[in-house]
């Protein structure tokens, strides 16, 4: 470690605070219980102690990204194969985000199949002729621009979702923005199309201010019109999906250990921290050290999007899974490491971080309460 507070070091080595503080202070050191230690110190009191310090990984261990972003740099060439699209669905509130994933489930799931459809789900995949597609629903705004702000994009296509009853609204030019950002093609989905009100003319007009011109108007961006209510249009919508990603000639590593990021996460009182992550190279597999943000374990227990468990789980693939020491964040990511003493050691030090910056942030927090005052 190349420090600690003398409370955590206490922690580590199962002695008082104050025990430490003492040898310490025999050292010829003055410390606080939140004093940090730098790694000599922490040597000499382990040592007094007869205990072995654990060789340090050279790396800086707390940046997940690091890792991440290393993995994915050493891409072997043939062992690429081909991977579904990762859809996301975008829009205003309440123009039928959920009610077209629901439509799409429903259109491509046969209901003895799905078990649950009425569940909530945010996030599972579907067979079009004989290629597969993964949705997701938009995780929270706030997860999205994290994502975005880490430069991780997990979305190949965007689906717009516009009522054509009510048209654009602020929400669907943030949507359009982040779409944008991310670089990932656009698909209109003018939906509500059912409604006597519904004006798909306005839609495009207003939507062609914001750069997303109908192919019809000499533009490339394509609008398919639906209805998630009728389940009307969804096969040209799934259709169009499929053209657009096979130009994107999608390809991930199946043989690699896993990476992705977090789609939703929360405390189960049965089965303590539930994932739900999205495969994004490499193949997940049940019994898996991982690191998943500042969580870490072992892959106990993993279901498809079926709530089927299974054993394994490969690029663009979302599934749920169980094993973790805590709750991770929507927008993390994770990463599979060989053994599980590394997957410890990175967890345990990436959890330590935030403890400290959460730390500073506090004091920083009461700093400015304190100016505030003044
Ligand atoms: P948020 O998640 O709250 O942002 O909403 P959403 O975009 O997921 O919308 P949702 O699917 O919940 O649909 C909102 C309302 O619109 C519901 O009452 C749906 O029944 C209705 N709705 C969705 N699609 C259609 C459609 O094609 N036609 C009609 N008539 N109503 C629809
Ligand atoms: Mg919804």
């Amino acid at each position: 470690y190349e420090s600690l507070s003398v409370a955590e070091l206490a922690k580590k080595l199962h002695r008082e605070p104050s025990e430490i503080i003492k040898k310490l202070f025999m050292l010829g050191v003055m410390a606080t219980i939140n004093q940090e230690l730098d790694k000599d110190a922490i040597e000499l009191i382990c040592a007094d102690y007869g205990v072995e310090v654990e060789e340090e990984i050279r790396i800086d261990k707390t940046d997940l990204d690091t890792y991440f972003d290393d993995t994915i740099v050493e891409v072997d060439e043939n062992a690429l194969e081909e991977r579904p699209p990762v859809v996301t669905i975008m829009g205003h509130v309440d123009h039928g985000k959920t009610s077209l994933l629901d439509s799409i489930r429903k259109t491509k799931v046969t209901a003895g199949e799905a078990g649950g459809i009425t569940q909530h789900i945010g996030a599972y995949q579907v067979e079009v002729n004989g290629k597969k597609i993964s949705f997701l629903d938009t995780p929270g705004h706030a997860a999205f621009t994290t994502m975005r702000a880490r430069g991780a994009s997990i979305t190949d296509i965007a689906i717009i979702v516009v009522a054509a009853d009510d048209g654009v609204m602020p929400q669907t030019v943030e949507a359009i923005n982040h779409a944008k950002a991310a670089e990932v093609p656009i698909i209109v989905a003018i939906n509500k199309m059912d409604k006597p009100s519904a004006n798909p003319d306005r839609v495009q007009q207003e939507l062609t201010e914001h750069g997303l011109v109908p192919e019809a108007w000499g533009g490339d961006t394509i609008f398919v019109p639906i209805s998630a209510l009728k389940g009307e249009g969804i096969d040209q919508l799934l259709e169009m999906i499929l053209l657009v990603s096979e130009v994107g000639e999608l390809k991930a590593n199946p043989t690699r250990s896993a990476i992705g990021t977090v789609i939703e996460a929360q405390l189960d009182k049965g089965r303590g921290a539930v994932a739900t992550l999205l495969v994004q190279d490499g193949t997940l597999r049940v019994g898996d050290p991982i690191v998943v943000g500042h969580a870490y374990g072992r892959v106990r227990a993993m279901v498809n999007d079926l709530g089927r468990r299974i054993k394994t789980a490969g690029p663009s693939m979302p599934i749920e899974i169980t094993g973790l020491n805590e709750v991770p964040q929507a927008g993390d990511r994770f990463v599979v490491f060989q053994d599980e003493k590394t997957a410890r050691q990175v967890g345990e030090s990436r959890s330590m971080t935030a403890i400290q910056a959460s730390r500073s942030e506090k004091q920083r927090v009461t700093l400015d309460n304190l100016f505030e005052q003044m």
